[in-house]
This record gives structure tokens, C-alpha cells and sequence, in this order.
């Protein structure tokens, strides 16, 4: 069944490790993506500029005929998912209690390293969101600057990348955490390299896999017989966000527009 266009957002190229979970599991969906690659990143922006240009690709993607928004973005659930819901008139997804959730029930110790960007981090969405699942469980927030600009240009394995994650994980890894959490979309594009560094001593926690379930709760379902239409956007430069998508993705995605710049 389809119940109408899944509108997915981020940054930039982030959310696109939450379309490609979503087109996983709903294949018939028809689904559009918006990419605020001109103000990418948004870890390196004031918090109060941060949620404008959230609420302006949210009020973009309802008059673009959004039957849900996803925040495909931990910086705008943290800062903006309140906001957001308080006007929008479809229902909104953010990703961060799920992950929390997620966190809580898989760590085997209760020692959760979450990494993120920097507005993220501060934010203290993570702690809350985790310890009202599990009130004694241990969490380390970490910021991380350096990983969305290596991602948004397709780095995400080789000595630059691996030398940025040393630089994060390691100091966490002194907490004796038991489970990391990609607070940021981005992330799961380093989840080879992360694996190959630090092996199979971490539970990994990527929230982009509850998104499917959550929109399954709302209604939409698998629709295998045909391929849903795919309909990319972008603030910044259309070619680059191609060039880069399809590297870390490892397939085409097809035309990409420039909207809202
Ligand atoms: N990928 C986004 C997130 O999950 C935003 C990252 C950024 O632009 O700093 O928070």
C-alpha cells in the first residue's frame, strides 16, 4: 500500500544511508530526497541556523506533496523534531529514540559511546533519550567535525579516514564502551573501515534501520510489483552530490535537481 511520497532530508549525502534502507524494505514507495548540500555541514553551524533551514525543507517538502517527513538527520531530531511537529501537518519521523532504544537493548554492559557532530553532541539528545530506557546506563557523546566533510567527499576508508576515527573512537573506547551509535547519518558510510579498525569488539547501532519500522507503524507497507519513483534534490551543486552519492553507494541514482538554493 502507499499512502503517498516519503520525503527523506539531511544535510547532504547522510540521509541517503536512510533511503537506502527505506527502499529496501519498501521498494514500491515512492520517495523523494532533499540534500542542504550548500550549508553542509550543519555540525559547523549555530544551533539557531541550524533549525531555519530545517523548518524551511520541511514547509518545502509538505508543498511538494510530503505524505511524511523523515529526518533523515540526528541534528534535526535533536534540534528540530519538537518544532517540526508542532506545525507540520503530515506525521514526522526523527531517528534518535529509536536508536536509543536500540542501543539500550543490544549494549551487553550498558556502555554506549554515541559519535556525532558537534551540535549533536552538545545537545544532549542522546543521554536523554537513552536514559529514559535505561536510567543507569553509561553514555559518552562524542563530536566528531572532521568525519562529514571527509564523507561528503566520498572519503570514507584510507589513512585520512582512519586516522579521523582513531581520533574519535579511541578516546571512547578508554570508557570501555561495549556499543557505538552513529548519532550521524554519515556515518554508516565508514562502518567497513570502523569494522576492520576495531573489529568485532563494538555493537554497532545504525538508526537508519528502525526508519522502514516506523513508517511500516504508520501504515506503508511492501509493494513489490513495481519500483517506486525516486526524485533527488539539493540545495548546492546537483553533479558533485551525483558524483559523490553514487561513489559511496556503489550504483546510480539518476537525475538530481537543484532546488532551494
Ligand atoms: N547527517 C546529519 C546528522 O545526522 C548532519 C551532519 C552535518 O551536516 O553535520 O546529524
Amino acid at each position: 500500500m502507499s499512502l503517498g511520497k516519503i520525503a527523506i532530508f539531511d544535510s547532504g549525502v547522510g540521509g541517503l544511508t536512510v533511503a537506502e534502507q527505506v527502499q529496501q524494505s519498501l521498494p514500491g514507495a515512492d520517495i523523494i530526497y532533499f540534500g542542504d548540500t550548500k550549508y553542509v555541514p550543519y555540525g559547523a553551524r549555530p544551533s539557531e541556523e541550524v533549525v531555519s533551514l530545517i523548518e524551511r525543507i520541511c514547509r518545502y517538502l509538505v508543498h511538494e506533496g510530503a505524505a511524511v517527513l523523515v529526518m533523515a538527520c540526528n541534528t534535526s531530531s535533536a534540534l528540530a523534531y519538537e518544532s517540526v511537529c508542532s506545525w507540520s501537518p503530515v506525521p514526522v519521523i526523527g531517528i534518535i529514540e529509536a536508536a536509543a532504544k536500540a542501543a539500550v537493548r543490544l549494549s551487553p554492559a550498558g556502555r554506549i559511546g554515541v559519535i556525532s557532530n558537534a551540535l549533536t553532541a552538545s545537545s544532549g539528545a542522546y543521554e536523554r533519550a537513552v536514559r529514559r530506557y535505561d536510567a543507569q546506563a553509561a553514555v559518552y557523546p562524542q563530536g566528531c567535525p572532521k568525519l562529514v566533510p571527509l564523507a561528503e567527499q566520498g572519503i570514507v576508508s584510507g589513512p585520512q579516514a582512519e586516522a579521523a576515527l582513531r581520533e574519535y573512537i579511541d578516546p571512547l573506547l578508554a570508557h570501555n564502551i561495549d556499543t557505538l551509535v552513529f548519532g550521524c547519518t554519515h556515518y554508516p558510510f565508514f562502518r567497513k573501515t570502523i569494522t576492520r579498525m576495531y573489529g568485532s569488539q563494538l555493537t554497532l547501532i545504525d538508526p537508519a534501520l528502525f526508519v522502514a519500522e516506523e513508517l511500516r507503524s504508520l501504515g506503508w507497507q511492501d509493494a513489490k510489483s513495481a519500483e517506486g519513483e525516486r526524485v533527488y534534490r539539493v540545495s548546492g551543486d546537483p553533479a558533485q552530490f551525483a558524483q559523490v552519492a553514487e561513489s559511496l553507494l556503489g550504483h546510480a541514482i539518476g537525475s538530481v535537481e537543484k532546488a532551494l538554493d
